[in-house]
């Protein structure tokens, strides 16, 4: 498949889990891309081998002024930016009831899940708008639609996300610009792997197909939402849920 041939998209949280998994499609299908994550030696390990279609950058998307010198790199490597697509996430603690979340804690996951992303879309989108195109896709999740028990400071943080979305959807609709959002359940990566097993089992156990999406799956659909064929929905936040959140 070439269907990205000619496309120039930047992926955050490339070095793990499903922002790999898109990075890896992508470059497969002919897109050049920029990796943002801050283990830049796993980018570099794990992109090396698509030479110049790979740009690894290592950053903290939490540091603005690092995360604009890192598109600007990027931008000037390919000479543009067709898509954003932000999956650096974090759950922080989890399996705590809101009178025992700590607030500092709750910070952390906020800039890095909201702040984050609304740093890599304000310095994108500048780029975009100045060629009537673009794609941003957010990965949200199931647990800020649905609010999972156990889970406030991350279930908040991906609303605030699908909310950004929303506004952003809206704000460059008339500008060739797409603003979308997709809300995993369980697809198998570190990041679950790393959360109590009660936390993995309470959110699996909600799943109508009773099994953890795959990686295939997530990146299928993150590839079609960011493709120029998603020409007519914006401001959607896509489900990737096996049918626990169809709304
Ligand atoms: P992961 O933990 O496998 O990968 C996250 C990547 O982000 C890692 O490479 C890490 O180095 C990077 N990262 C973390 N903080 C960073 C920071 N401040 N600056 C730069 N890089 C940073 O996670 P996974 O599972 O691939 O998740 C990707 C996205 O999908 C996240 O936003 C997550 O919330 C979301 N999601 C995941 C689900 C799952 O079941 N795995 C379900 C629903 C949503």
């Amino acid at each position: 498949m070439n269907d990205f041939n000619g496309q120039v998209v930047l992926i955050t949280g490339a070095a793990s889990g499903i922002g790999l998994a898109i990075a890896h499609k992508l470059l497969t299908d002919g897109a050049q891309v920029g990796l943002l994550d801050f283990n830049e030696s796993a980018l570099q390990k794990t992109f090396g081998k698509y030479g110049p279609d790979a740009l690894s950058v290592g950053v903290d998307v939490t540091d603005e002024a690092r995360v604009n010198d890192a598109i600007l790199k990027v931008h000037a490597q390919f000479g543009k930016i067709d898509a954003l697509i932000n999956c650096v996430g974090i759950t922080g603690i989890t399996n705590v009831h809101s009178h025992e979340v700590s607030s500092e804690n709750l910070h952390k996951v906020f800039h890095v899940n909201f702040m984050g992303s609304f740093y890599t879309s304000k310095a994108v989108l500048p780029l975009m708008l100045a060629r009537n195109y673009g794609r941003i896709l957010h990965i949200a999740s199931i647990a800020g639609k649905e609010g999972n028990a156990g889970m406030l400071a991350y279930s908040a943080s991906k609303a605030a996300v699908i909310a950004m979305a929303k506004v952003q959807g809206k704000e460059y609709a008339e500008r060739g610009i797409t603003v979308n959002a997709l809300a995993p359940a369980v697809i198998q990566t570190p990041l679950v792997d790393a959360m109590p097993d009660a936390q993995v089992k309470y959110m699996t156990d909600k799943i109508p197909m009773k099994r953890c999406g795959t990686l295939n799956e997530a990146a299928n659909l993150a590839a079609y939402i960011i493709s120029p064929q998603n020409s007519f929905t914006t401001g959607f936040t896509f489900d990737l849920s096996g049918g626990r959140a169809t709304y």
